[in-house]
């Protein structure tokens, strides 16, 4: 079924967040090694950033690297950085050609200094762009998010910018790497797998969870319009009934 035409374009949420997961699974069906599922699922990328930005979805954040998926097999990790490298490179382009900016959350500097200077440089390329801003999440893990942000906010307090009295949960958001961007109002699990894996956790904290079946690599534009249209048939109640959402 085509979903695209039941899209209501007035109720768009605003940020979209994936955890594109199933390459390895994706791979493995077809008889290949893991980082084949990888390189397809570069083409997913594609398609679901060009949805985003042709529907006007303004943030689209792609949970790309995980913290923990440093401990994946060693030659597993590098052919990831080799294939970030080169698509960041090779897609600035199109990036710039369809006005989308690339920002990156997660512990950047432990990414290998090729992997950094790309993705340094595609940021740099694109930051003036205003359609769509794609977020990749690289090296991240929520868990070390808010330790981060914990620990920039004991400094301030230390250094006597801040007093504990003043903490509020505005202060929290700007010090977590996604300070400026809204939460996202939905979030898409690939692969069938019903879980987080230490994404967003705060971010997260009233957006509406879907999740497919489908693995990374088949997914596709009218799988991304069939989540919006999911997600626009929902009640967002924010703790409130649903009778006091009705009569607002
Ligand atoms: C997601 O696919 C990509 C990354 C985590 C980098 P996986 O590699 O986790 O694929 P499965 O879950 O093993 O099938
Ligand atoms: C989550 O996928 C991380 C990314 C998609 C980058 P994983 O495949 O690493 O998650 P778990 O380990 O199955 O929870
Ligand atoms: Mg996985």
């Amino acid at each position: 079924m085509e979903f695209k035409e039941k899209i209501n374009l007035e109720k768009l949420p605003q940020h979209i967040a994936i955890i594109m997961d199933g390459n390895g699974r994706w791979a493995k069906q077809q008889g290949e090694q893991r980082i084949f599922g990888h390189e397809n699922g570069v083409k997913s990328v594609r398609e679901s950033v060009e949805a985003a930005a042709e529907l006007g979805i303004k943030y689209l954040t792609l949970y790309a690297f995980s913290t923990e998926n440093w401990n994946r097999p060693q030659e597993e990790v590098i052919a990831l950085m080799q294939l970030l490298v080169h698509t960041i490179s090779a897609e600035t382009k199109t990036l710039n050609e369809n006005k989308i900016r690339l920002q990156a959350i997660g512990d950047l500097k432990s990414l290998p200094d090729d992997c950094y200077r790309e993705l340094h440089e595609a940021i740099d390329n694109t930051k003036n762009n205003t359609r769509t801003t794609l977020v990749l999440a690289l090296s991240y893990s929520s868990r070390w998010e808010i330790t981060n942000a914990m620990k920039q906010i004991a400094e301030q307090i230390e250094n006597k910018k801040l007093s504990v009295l003043e903490i509020t949960e505005e202060t929290i958001n700007a010090n977590l790497c996604t300070a400026g961007i809204p939460e996202p109002e939905l979030m898409i699990r690939t692969s069938g797998e019903h879980r987080i894996s230490n994404f967003l956790l705060w971010q997260l904290a009233y957006s509406e969870l879907y999740f497919t079946d489908k693995l990374w690599p088949d997914f596709r534009k009218n799988d991304l319009y069939e989540a919006i249209v999911d997600y626009q048939n929902r009640e967002r109640r924010f703790g409130k009934t649903s009778e006091q959402l009705i009569t607002k």
